[in-house]
């Protein structure tokens, strides 16, 4: 063999059977081969396991899918390389032209443009309500065929909280598939509900580290079949060092989740006694409307704390801008804390009844809590307060 061709074909490295690696291998590796056209062609008609093109399929993302499933209490899973092509994979695979959607007015914006703008130059009708509208819902379920009920709970940006089992149960009468965007709750969450799909981004807890993107479809086998063929084509799949790399931030997701939810819950029982603060939105606080539905849905209720400043807007932009632990940025759920603007979340898709049933005001932040010291993101919230009262006095 000359060195040209050897470096296409280096020396192969066999582990002994009864020698493993501890951590999962990284199969980097776009192409798998069998031994010879049969087996490549029973593998191709579904006849035998294996894999073949990373597109379909893969070791090292395969694992996560497995772990993703056990996680969120269902038989398969599928992942995509973000959170948004998880959300617009699993609307293309499940309708077509005629269908109808149930959406909602408290869902992450990019999902409304997904289901408002693009599946509907594809024919398929769309109604918004708000989550809290039960029997909207339940109307608009009798008024017509409804192919899909697309929701989240907890919702972003101000933590409203879905009752997943009346809405699920709506859906199964009026035979519609109810899909839960799950990110907020984490995979640990909502799982003994009849939901029939769950969508994850993985770039938010399940990473931890923030510094890679993914995302999920779970749900029963004969789901995930449905949708695996459809997904294959659409093309969105993760790529094996960021399933990894997820695999690995997983194995902290547990304890990372409580932490981060205990210091959100004191920033939350703080802010809230302060004077700048109007309202906090947050779902383990007993004064939100909606606490005694969160305590029975979730056992933690996640890092994310909204605030509405008193000052508005200008009061809103200075206070984050002030926070000097708090990247100014978007995404939530990493193990550095986050703070999103009242500048930077206008629903501009959204009518002015609309955006005052979505419960985010002129001065609402955002903030996602990390895994820094709580003392320290207590004395930096209180210093970013002082820095809004001191420009306004
Ligand atoms: C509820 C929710 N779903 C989906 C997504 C999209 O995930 P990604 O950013 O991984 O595409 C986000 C991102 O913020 C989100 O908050």
């Amino acid at each position: 063999m000359k060195k040209p061709t050897l470096v296409n074909h280096p020396p192969k490295v066999e582990m002994p059977p009864d020698n493993h690696p501890v951590g999962a291998p990284i199969y980097q590796n776009v192409k798998f081969e069998f031994d010879d056209v049969a087996q490549t062609m029973r593998f191709l008609r579904g006849e035998r396991p294996g894999f073949f093109y990373q597109r379909n399929s893969n070791p090292t993302t395969r694992q996560l899918e497995l772990t993703l499933a056990a996680l969120q209490g269902r038989d398969d899973c599928l992942t995509t390389s973000t959170g948004v092509g998880a959300v617009a994979q699993t609307l293309l695979a499940l309708t077509k032209q005629g269908d109808h959607v149930l959406c909602f007015i408290e869902t992450y914006n990019p999902t409304r443009y997904i289901i408002r703008r693009l599946l509907s130059r594809f024919g398929v009708a769309h109604s918004m309500l708000s989550i809290e509208d039960l029997s909207g819902i339940e109307r608009a379920l009798a008024a017509q065929p409804t192919r899909l009920v697309f929701f989240e709970s907890p919702t972003n940006p101000v933590t409203k909280i879905a009752d997943i089992a009346a809405i699920t149960h709506l859906a199964q009468v009026h035979g519609a598939l109810s899909v839960l965007d799950n990110t907020f709750a984490g995979f640990h969450q909502h799982g003994e509900y009849d939901v029939d799909v769950f969508v994850h981004s993985l770039t938010k807890y399940a990473s931890g580290t923030g510094d890679v993107m993914g995302g999920a479809v779970i749900a029963r086998a004969e789901l995930i079949r449905l949708l695996r063929t459809d997904f294959g084509a659409l093309g969105g799949a993760l790529d094996p060092h960021s399933a990894f790399l997820i695999q690995r931030g997983l194995k902290t997701y547990f304890v990372r989740y409580a932490a981060q939810c205990s210091s959100a819950m004191r920033i939350a029982r703080l802010l809230a006694s302060h004077p700048l603060v109007a309202r906090v939105h947050y779902p383990g606080l007993p004064e939100h409307p909606q606490h005694a539905l969160a305590a029975r849905q979730m056992r933690e209720f996640g890092s994310i704390v909204s605030v509405d400043l008193t000052g508005g807007l200008a009061a809103g932009g200075h206070f984050a801008e002030s926070l000097e632990l708090f990247a100014l940025s978007a995404s939530l759920g990493s193990t550095e804390s986050l703070v999103v603007a009242p500048q930077m979340m206008v629903g501009r898709d959204l009518t002015t009844e609309q955006l005052r049933i979505s419960a985010v005001t002129e001065g609402t932040v955002r903030l996602s809590i990390g895994l820094e010291d709580e003392e320290d993101l207590v004395a930096d919230l209180l210093q970013a307060l002082d820095a809004v009262r001191t420009r306004s006095d």
